[in-house]
């Protein structure tokens, strides 16, 4: 139900208040008027009573009955509320009915003190009694008859009370249609002013509030010109519109500053950003150049070196195998002795090479432990400038709670650069590289890390796909490739005694599976359980 207003609320409680004030007043009035018809009634019997007591007094005795029973009828008729008039004579001290009016009650005696009053000639004595069996209240007046100085007789005036109160009830009625006519009027102009005082001023303000509600900061309640309630109210209700103008004005102010100054800080901070990507692209690129020479130089130094130890042992079998060539003779000795030296000396080279090779792999076990997913994301940060120009998308999803892998930071990255470069090699036009990580619980309950590496590149066929891990290998062209990265991806992995697996097939992509070992008393952290995935626009420096 919707709520009353505020004007219908005042006009129902007045209406109710001017009715139930008007029933009061009506009762009261009602009541007190009856009481004036009672009294009024008294005096008027009183009266009659005596003018017919005066006017039999001045009649010639003696006097006719049937005379005084036509006057007493006269006098009957003309009073409305008048029961009965009789004429009682006094004959020997005792007072007698003679006449009556017409219309008659049957005659009761006087009751004994009235006797006594009439007797002694004092003023008519009035009784008021409600007979027995009778209806209404009858009020009986006497008056003395005088006679030549003494009481002869009286007369009485049987009055009937109880009309009083329908009398009144008659003029009453006729008041009560100015009920309505009072209430609606004083409705009305209770109506009036509170309109005046209250309404109008009410419903300008809630005007303003609603204006101010749907972003009219202008707005203004019109002002009251009025020191009561309203007026402060009204003119309170503006100042705060002021002030609040005047804090959005303010704030709006402090907004724009702010604004200018976010903008002036981003501006600077996209040149830096420009700046930065510039020169991490530069940097990779240097990486790159630099993991490539070193790898040439590294391996350009160990080929002299091997190509400098072997070459020894090599002559020295060269001159045996030589002399051996050119000795006709059949000197078993000497040839055996000749053919024990090149077997030394191949059992040498065998040791030189397993020396360079030993040499080139250190222990598994004797690296810090990594986090691998930590590693993964420097080489995103690092290759992101490259992808981008390259047009490859990059999709990391990089497990929680990975346990560290025992290894060599620097190296490991040389591992990971060398499977981006290689991907992004396959991808000219651009593509997709994903890279995951996870976990892999062993069956004798060891765990290892494993990094998976997958391209939407060109592939590989079956043939090239088995000779990728031979040193100097390639199928770029001459400048583009040495053939050596998968080599010292191969390498690397060993020497973390980890392992490759290789799927691919041509147009199809390529897919590099790298495990490692989980380093010594490593546990996974399995309460980290939400993996992170990253894309090549959050790898962006
Ligand atoms: N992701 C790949 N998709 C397709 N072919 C690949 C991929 N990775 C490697 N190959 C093939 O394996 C060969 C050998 O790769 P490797 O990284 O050892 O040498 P390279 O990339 O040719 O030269 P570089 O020494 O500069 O790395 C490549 O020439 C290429 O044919
Ligand atoms: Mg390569």
């Amino acid at each position: 139900m919707r709520p009353l207003k505020l004007h219908t609320k005042t006009t129902l409680l007045a209406s109710a208040i001017t009715l139930a004030v008007l029933g009061v007043v009506l009762a009261l009035v009602s009541v007190r008027f009856a009481q004036r018809v009672r009294d009024q009634q008294k005096e008027l019997a009183q009266l009659q009573a005596d003018n017919l007591a005066q006017h039999i007094s001045e009649m010639p005795a003696p006097r006719d009955p049937a005379q005084l029973a036509r006057v007493a009828t006269l006098v009957h008729g003309s009073r409305p509320d008048a029961l009965t008039v009789r004429v009682w004579e006094r004959v020997g001290g005792v007072f007698q009915e003679v006449a009556a009016s017409a219309e008659n009650r049957q005659a009761e005696e006087i009751p004994d003190d009235v006797k006594a009053a009439l007797r002694s000639g004092l003023a008519t004595k009035v009784v008021e009694a409600r007979p027995e069996g009778a209806d209404d209240s009858l009020y009986r007046v006497f008056a003395p008859v005088w006679e030549e100085g003494r009481v002869s007789g009286a007369v009485e005036v049987i009055e009937k009370l109880d009309s009083a109160p329908s009398i009144a009830w008659d003029y009453g009625r006729g008041a009560l249609w100015l009920a309505p006519l009072a209430v609606l009027l004083i409705t009305l102009g209770i109506f009036l002013l509170f309109r005046h005082f209250v309404y109008q001023p009410v419903e300008r303000l809630l005007g303003a509030m609603e204006r101010v509600r749907g972003g009219d900061l202008q707005a203004q309640a019109p002002e009251v010109a009025r020191a009561d309630e309203m007026g402060r109210l009204t003119r309170g209700f503006n100042r705060m519109l002021t002030r609040l103008r005047e804090m959005t004005a303010e704030r709006e102010a402090q907004s724009r500053v702010l604004e200018r100054r976010v903008g002036e800080a981003t501006a600077e901070l996209a040149e830096r950003n420009e700046q930065l990507e510039d020169a991490n692209l530069e940097l990779y690129r240097t990486a790159r150049r630099l993991t490539e020479l070193e790898r040439l130089a590294a391996a350009g130094q160990l080929a002299a070196q091997f190509a400098h130890e072997v070459g020894t042992p090599l002559n020295l079998i060269s001159g045996h195998v030589q002399l051996l060539l050119a000795s006709g003779s059949h000197d078993l000795d000497a040839e055996r002795t000749r053919l024990q030296t090149i077997s030394q000396q191949i059992e040498r080279i065998v040791r030189i090479v397993r020396r360079t090779l030993d040499s080139t792999r250190p222990e598994a076990g004797e690296y810090a432990p990594l986090d691998i997913n930590a590693l993964l994301r420097r080489t995103f940060d690092a290759a992101a400038p490259t992808l981008d120009a390259s047009r490859v998308r990059l999709d990391a999803e990089l497990a929680a709670g990975l346990p560290p892998v025992g290894g060599d930071p620097d190296r490991l990255q040389q591992v990971f650069i060398n499977l981006f470069n290689n991907a992004l090699d396959a991808m000219p036009e651009g593509g997709e590289l994903r890279v995951t990580t996870s976990f892999e619980a062993g069956r004798l309950g060891e765990g290892r890390v494993v990094v998976d590496f997958s391209d939407t590149g060109t592939g590989m066929t079956e043939e090239v796909r088995a000779h990728i891990f031979d040193p100097l290998y390639t199928t770029k062209k001459r400048g583009r490739g040495t053939g050596l990265g998968l080599v010292v991806v191969r390498q690397v992995v060993g020497e973390h005694g980890g392992s490759i697996e290789v799927e691919s097939e041509p147009g199809r992509g390529a897919r590099f599976r790298l495990s490692f070992p989980v380093a010594a008393q490593s546990e996974p952290n399995r309460t980290a359980s939400v993996s992170e995935r990253v894309s090549t626009a959050e790898v962006r420096p």
